[in-house]
């Protein structure tokens, strides 16, 4: 099948490629131009395991295409994906401009028949909103709009969305429905689908969202006590995990869940609760306990540590998790705000996402380019993004070249042995680590 692609970011380009090694013809369009400029010379704006090499084979391979000619990426599609951004407004709602942007972008473009296809992220009632944008526009009903979320996690886009847990096809018409039994067709029969209404994909997308996020906001919370009581939240997590019905997925506890998914996500099933009548009290405790959370390890690291402005700080990792180098909402650049704001010098490494933090944390920032160098001089070390390469760090190295002896490992990533008996005081999330006394020995020994 032909099929367009609105939008050239994680999903846009992640799902794009895939849907062109399923076997369609797919070309991708974006609004900034300079973005597709790049992306015809074969430079990824984003960083995403594999995606360069699945793109650079599908580019080859004649099945996918950039252009930033609207007409060009839609007048012959079978399909218009809509991938744009859906950031929060101020009042926690989603604003939907850039949907609604490209709903009037294609809409003159489309040939009758064709099916809109939302895969961005969106409120329930947004296809219905997109249906009336996209008729207005052509002065009759002769396309059709679908919904068609997505769940693939950044970091390991392309498996996800290959070997999905589940598709979900919500469509109003059967004609719509039969476009997208099309399109996935080679992934039909390998995988559950889930045919409903558009309002039901619309709410099934955010209630999953919103339920990953309480099962991460209550692992913190058990960690929180875990430390208070002298518990170990991974032994307790694995424990509960164990039973079917919870399951271990998603209850590692942490900084905080971030990304340009999670937060906004749920500030929005938060918003269309209340303004629905129907408010969603679980996910507001989440919500705002993990909005709080930054501010509390910032504070955990100043005082367990006994920092006074202009110590210095190393931040091991600014992306919101590991494998990718998005830094949006990312817990690791808030706890460095807040550091900062307390006067800390801050030296901070990631092997990928420091490009796209420089401008997040401005001025006054050493960003070397290796982890160690991050290390060396500081006061205190915050591990706060699970890269595999913090795994390998010369500890007894770091230990002697930092000022100070406390290390902050907020993704529980190290063994605390391992980091006690290099010489630093280990502090972990939910677990009782720390060695002090050994540390005083080790110190005393040097
Ligand atoms: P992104 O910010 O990486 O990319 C959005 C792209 O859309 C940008 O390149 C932007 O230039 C382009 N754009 C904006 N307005 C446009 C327009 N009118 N016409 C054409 N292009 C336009 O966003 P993303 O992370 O890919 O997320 C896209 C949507 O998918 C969001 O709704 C998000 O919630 C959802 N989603 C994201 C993920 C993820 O892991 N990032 C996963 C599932 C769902
Ligand atoms: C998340 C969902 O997992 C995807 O299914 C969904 O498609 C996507 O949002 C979206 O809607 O955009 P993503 O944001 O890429 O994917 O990353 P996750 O792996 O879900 O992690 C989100 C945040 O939760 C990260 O900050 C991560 O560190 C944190 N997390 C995750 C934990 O703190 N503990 C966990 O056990 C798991």
């Amino acid at each position: 099948m032909k099929l367009a692609m609105i939008g050239a970011g994680y999903v846009g380009l992640t799902t794009g490629a895939c849907l062109a090694d399923l076997g369609h013809r797919v070309v991708i369009f974006d609004i900034a131009k300079d973005r597709v400029a790049r992306l015809r010379r074969a430079e990824l704006p984003i960083f995403e395991p594999g995606l360069d090499g699945l793109i650079g084979r599908m580019l080859a391979a004649g099945r996918l295409a950039f252009t930033d000619c609207i007409h060009e990426a839609v007048q012959e599609a079978d399909a218009a994906f809509i991938a744009v951004g859906t950031p929060s407004r101020p009042d926690g709602g989603i604003d939907l401009s850039q949907v609604d942007a490209a709903a009037r972008l294609v809409a003159p473009a489309l040939k009758p028949g064709a099916l809109v296809v939302i895969k961005s992220t969106v409120v329930v009632g947004t296809a219905d909103r997109v249906r009336k944008i996209v008729s207005e526009q052509r002065g009759r009903f002769d396309v059709f709009v679908a919904s068609n979320p997505e769940f693939l996690r950044e970091g390991s886009a392309i498996s996800d969305f290959m070997k999905p847990d589940r598709i979900v096809l919500g469509f109003d018409h059967q004609a719509a429905g039969q476009i997208l039994d099309e399109i996935y067709a080679p992934l039909i029969g390998a995988v559950p689908v889930c045919r409903t209404t558009t309002a039901d994909a619309e709410l099934t997308k955010h209630t999953a969202n919103a339920f990953l996020a309480m099962k991460i906001g209550f692992a913190n919370n058990v960690a929180d006590l875990c430390e208070a009581v002298g518990g170990d939240v991974n032994a307790v997590m694995e424990a509960v995990g164990l039973d079917s019905r919870i399951g271990r997925a998603f209850l590692s506890a942490g900084p905080g869940f971030g990304g340009s998914c999670f937060p906004k996500d749920t500030r929005a099933f938060v918003h269309t609760g209340r303004s629905k009548s129907a408010p969603q009290h679980l996910i507001e405790t989440v919500v705002t306990a993990n909005a709080e959370r930054s501010a509390r390890l910032a504070q955990r690291i100043i005082s367990q540590a006994g920092l006074t402005s202009g110590d210095t700080v190393a931040i091991l990792g600014v992306a919101f998790k590991a494998n990718t180098d998005d830094v949006r909402e990312s817990p690791s650049l808030e706890i460095a705000r807040r550091l900062l704001e307390a006067g800390m010098q801050l030296q901070v490494h990631d092997p990928k996402a420091a490009a796209n933090a420089l401008h997040v944390l401005g001025q006054g920032v050493a960003w070397p380019a290796d982890p160690m160098d991050a290390m060396a001089g500081a006061h205190a070390a915050v591990l706060a993004t699970e890269w595999d390469v913090y795994r390998q760090l010369d500890l007894r190295l770091a230990a002697g070249a930092m000022k100070g002896r406390h290390f902050f490992d907020f993704r529980n990533l190290l063994d605390a042995n391992r980091v006690n008996d290099a010489g630093l005081i280990y502090h972990s999330i939910g677990r009782t680590t720390s060695r002090p006394e050994f540390a005083a020995i080790c110190q005393a020994a040097e």
